[in-house]
């Protein structure tokens, strides 16, 4: 049985004992070894009230302490303990040398945490926890240190030596090995600590900053990768002059570094001035790229860019803050995106991405607010919480404030508080002092966990015309919080007359935002001559579950006239779940399914109007995801479910198939690839066109799809007509394209990769076995994050019908997985166990069986903290 592991509050949070003004790293690569030496100038905290001569120094078990020094006298046994945390040194005075030489084993190393090797190439990543795995240190982002760094390694294995800042020594060392000492001006974090070796290349360009700096830009990658980096570059130079003109921010060191590498936990890193990228986030090519793997390029690299302010500049005081970094650089790099390409497509993405992952998550057992009050395990807390739901709230902010005083805050936050690590409170109180509004009630934002439910009725009074609307508020309890306080909520509003024209609102404009601060508050807006259909939570401008009984008819209505984009994809997709959810009841309770011609005919609509984006049209033609519709039930009922949303799919596809068919010949284009807003848009509705024309299940359009298939000279629409085949009853055809994409592409993992997803996504019958069987595949590889994600998570949670089976199948599996993975890569065994955590939105015997597979997990042995929590909360 696993011993309780310790809870960490953020309630007990303390200064700093010591600080370390300058750390001195030195980094001996060798192939069974590595040795770290560190020389750490520290002095005790002014601003502490402990007396203590104990220092306490955190390191990973792994660490092997090889000699250790204070001022230069060599301590021994008895003037230091290690322990499970790390060290403590007694006896240490006010100011001193600290040395320590420390042993550790990067090759072993499959956690990927601290120092590791990727392909050949040594790289780190500190955060959040991870630098106390390369040497002994105060491994809190609130000890800010002044870093120099020198690597030694054989020159020819690893040509390359890269670490934070700029490279200010070098020289030959012997047995072929040479040095580079790279020192960063700027104090920070240890969990901004980088190093890289390895054989790469690089493409180089150059940025002139807003001030007339010259900043060298430096993209490493392998060899094989070199063609495959342009769009990151542009992206980056983008990136640099946005945040210079929208938040005035510039760089501030004379060289900006990313490196790709294949295995990685998370998406990306941004270390100081060399930011360590999944390849799956830096490297894209037409040829070998999808439209989404583009713009997750260039929303990635813009993202890690803006972190250089919000994150390194201004970092966190402690942990629980992860959310001052992460929600405000997550709405920076949307908006970023929103002004590179279409504003509203890359709103309704967001959206649906925070109404299904992220509620989905508020309403489970690891719920949390964005500013969590205690965890085990940080690793745990990188969630669609802090990270989505996080920038929600920065957005919320905006829009209370406006453009012009959100402005005045930022910069006021960024002036006050450069070089500082501090709380979330701090940017509050920021966007407070600069505005002069208010936000106390605002701050239940963040210590609130939950999905607030906004209910909304009305009334028109023809005598007075005054036209009501009454909003009332509530929030489920959550783990730890049974009752919540109202919230203060912004929600944008407009009004349409009978014509669909926008009324004028008090404030003189078509669309205003309303400030809910109660349980329950009415709004009255006079002078409405008719009872006008209300547009409510325009843009959606809270993350609010929104409740008001539009009929079907009004949905039409809004689907063609709302004058706000979001809105109008908005009232689809409620059209949607609206009809998917009466046939989901209808198939529970035994009767066939029917449907009318009312939401087709809103479709054609929608297809035959010329006037709008082609990526907003294939958005409303999109049937909400399986994965809404289940955050949406009380109960999740898996098979009714994908057979509701399939019926309806068929029925669309064969009451509009001209349409779709038409539609599908106006958006095929001879020219080139582009990444541009209006090719995505134009591939984006093509596509759709082919998967409901395939949902007739007529040959014809399979001929379609393997030509589209044979001829793309883009990954978007081969991948597309592969998954399209392969996800149909053409299963013979299906086999036959998947061998040929293989062979095609067997020198691409990034594509690999989406092989893999494909196949474990594919709803036919059998997708475990298949999935089984690719784990024996040369493909596929268990210490790669990005191929489990391909394969084991893909199933997991793209192939609800497969993965819920009632045998319990899934579910077996899934432990399984997650028992291996547990020892490997705790963080991603961790992530993994995610669809079992939801067992109570089941019917009583799936949570029997999934229960089960939980309970097997927690009893299977010696448990990392990363699942320990994650496994134990969901049992408690
Ligand atoms: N700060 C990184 C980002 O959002 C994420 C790194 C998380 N790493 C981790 N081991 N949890 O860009
Ligand atoms: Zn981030």
């Amino acid at each position: 049985m696993t011993q309780q592991p310790e809870v960490i509050y953020l309630k007990d949070y303390k200064v700093p004992v010591f600080l370390i003004d300058h750390t001195e790293l030195r980094f001996e690569l060798k192939p069974d070894k590595t040795l770290v030496k560190a020389r750490l100038k520290m002095r005790r905290n002014p601003e502490s009230q402990d007396v203590t001569r104990e220092l306490v120094l955190q390191g990973d078990k792994s660490l092997l302490l090889c000699r250790i020094s204070v001022d230069e006298h060599v301590l021994n046994e008895s003037d230091f303990q290690r322990n499970e945390q790390g060290l403590v040194v007694s006896g240490v005075p006010d100011q001193f040398l600290l040395e320590t030489v420390t042993e550790i084993h990067p090759d072993q190393n499959t956690a990927l945490e601290g120092l590791y090797r990727s392909d050949g190439v040594y790289c780190t990543q500190c955060e959040a926890e991870g630098f106390r795995r390369i040497t002994f240190y105060l491994d809190r982002p609130d000890v800010m240190s002044v870093f120099s760094t020198t690597i030694e390694a054989d020159k020819d294995a690893y040509p390359v030596l890269l670490s934070n800042g700029n490279p200010v020594a070098e020289g030959e060392a012997d047995e072929g090995r040479h040095w580079i000492t790279w020192e960063d001006p700027h104090p920070k974090p240890a969990y901004l600590f980088a190093l890289v070796a390895g054989d790469l290349k690089l493409i180089e360009d150059q940025y002139q900053t807003l001030s007339g700096r010259d900043v060298a830009l430096r993209i490493y990658a392998a060899d094989k990768d070199l063609d495959k980096l342009d769009y990151a570059m542009q992206s980056l130079i983008n990136a640099m002059r946005w945040d210079e003109q929208v938040y005035g921010r510039e760089y501030d060191l004379d060289i900006y570094m990313i490196v790709a590498v294949d295995f990685f936990n998370m998406g990306a890193m941004e270390n100081k001035g060399l930011n360590v990228f999944n390849t799956s986030c830096v490297l894209a090519s037409p040829e070998t790229t999808t439209d989404l793997g583009f713009q997750r390029v260039e929303g990635v690299v813009a993202h890690e860019y803006f972190h250089n302010w919000s994150g390194n500049r201004v970092t966190c005081r402690d942990w629980f803050q992860l959310s001052l970094k992460e929600g405000f650089t997550v709405f920076r790099d949307a908006e970023f995106s929103a002004d590179m390409n279409s504003r509203t497509v890359k709103r309704v993405e967001d959206v649906a991405l925070l109404r299904t992952a992220q509620f989905a998550e508020d309403a489970g057992p690891m719920a949390h607010p964005i500013l969590p009050a205690s965890f085990i395990e940080i690793s745990n807390f990188y969630t669609m919480t802090i990270y989505e739901k996080g920038a929600e709230v920065v957005r919320m902010i905006h829009t209370l404030l406006g453009a012009d005083a959100f402005r005045k805050g930022s910069d006021l936050y960024f002036d006050r508080h450069d070089g500082q690590a501090v709380t979330t409170e701090d940017f509050v109180k920021a966007m407070e002092d600069a505005s002069g509004k208010s936000l106390v009630q605002f701050r239940h934002w963040y210590n609130q966990a939950g999905t607030p439910v906004l209910n909304i009725t009305d009334a028109f009074d023809s005598e007075t015309k005054t036209y009501k609307l009454t909003i009332s508020q509530s929030c489920p309890a959550t783990p730890g919080q049974e009752v919540k306080q109202p919230y203060h909520i912004p929600i944008a509003i407009g009004l349409l007359d009978s014509q669909g024209g926008d009324l004028v609102l008090p404030n003189g404009e078509t669309t205003q935002v309303l400030e809910l601060h109660h349980a329950e508050q009415t709004f009255e807006f006079g002078g409405i001559h008719e009872k006008p259909v209300p547009s409510l939570l325009r843009g959606f401008s809270a993350p609010v579950k929104l409740n008001y009984p539009y009929s079907r008819d009004n949905l039409t209505f809004l689907m063609s006239h709302d004058s706000d984009g979001f809105s109008r994809w908005e009232a689809a997709q409620k059209l949607g779940v609206d009809i998917l959810q009466s046939l989901v009841a209808d198939l529970g309770q035994g009767k066939e399914l029917q449907l009318g011609l009312l939401l087709g005919d809103a479709f054609k609509v929608v297809l035959d109007n010329k006037d709008l984006d082609k990526a907003m049209v294939a958005k409303v033609l999109t049937l909400p995801s399986e994965a809404y519709l289940s955050e949406l039930a009380d109960v999740i009922d898996v098979d009714a479910i994908h057979e509701a949303r399939q019926f309806v799919r068929q029925h669309l596809a064969n009451q509009l198939e001209t349409e779709f068919y038409s539609t599908y010949k106006v958006c095929t284009s001879t020219d080139a690839y582009s990444p541009s807003a209006d090719s995505i848009a134009r591939r984006s509705l093509r596509n759709t066109c082919l998967s409901y024309l395939m949902a007739t299940g007529k040959q014809e359009y399979l001929e379609l799809a393997l030509v589209q298939f044979h001829e793309a000279d883009n990954m978007t629409d081969s991948q597309a007509a592969l998954s399209l085949v392969v996800h149909s009853n053409f299963v013979k055809a299906g086999e036959v394209i998947l061998d040929q994409f293989y062979q095609r592409w067997i020198d691409q993992p990034l594509v690999v990769n989406q092989w893999l997803s494909v196949q474990a996504s594919n709803p036919q019958r059998g997708a475990l076995v298949q999935v089984e069987n690719l784990m024996k595949h040369e493909a596929f590889n268990l210490q790669n994050p990005n191929k489990v994600r391909s394969l084991i998570a893909s199933f997991c949670s793209l192939n609800p019908v497969n993965f819920h089976a009632i045998d319990g199948s899934g579910y077996r599996f899934l432990a399984e997985q997650v028992i291996t993975l547990n020892s490997l890569n705790p963080q991603i065994a961790s992530r993994l166990v995610t669809p079992l955590t939801r067992w109570k939105r089941y019917n009583l015997d799936r949570q029997d069986i999934m229960r089960k597979q939980l309970q097997r997990i927690m009893d299977s042995g010696e448990l990392s903290r990363d699942v320990f929590e994650v496994v134990s909360k969901s049992l408690a």
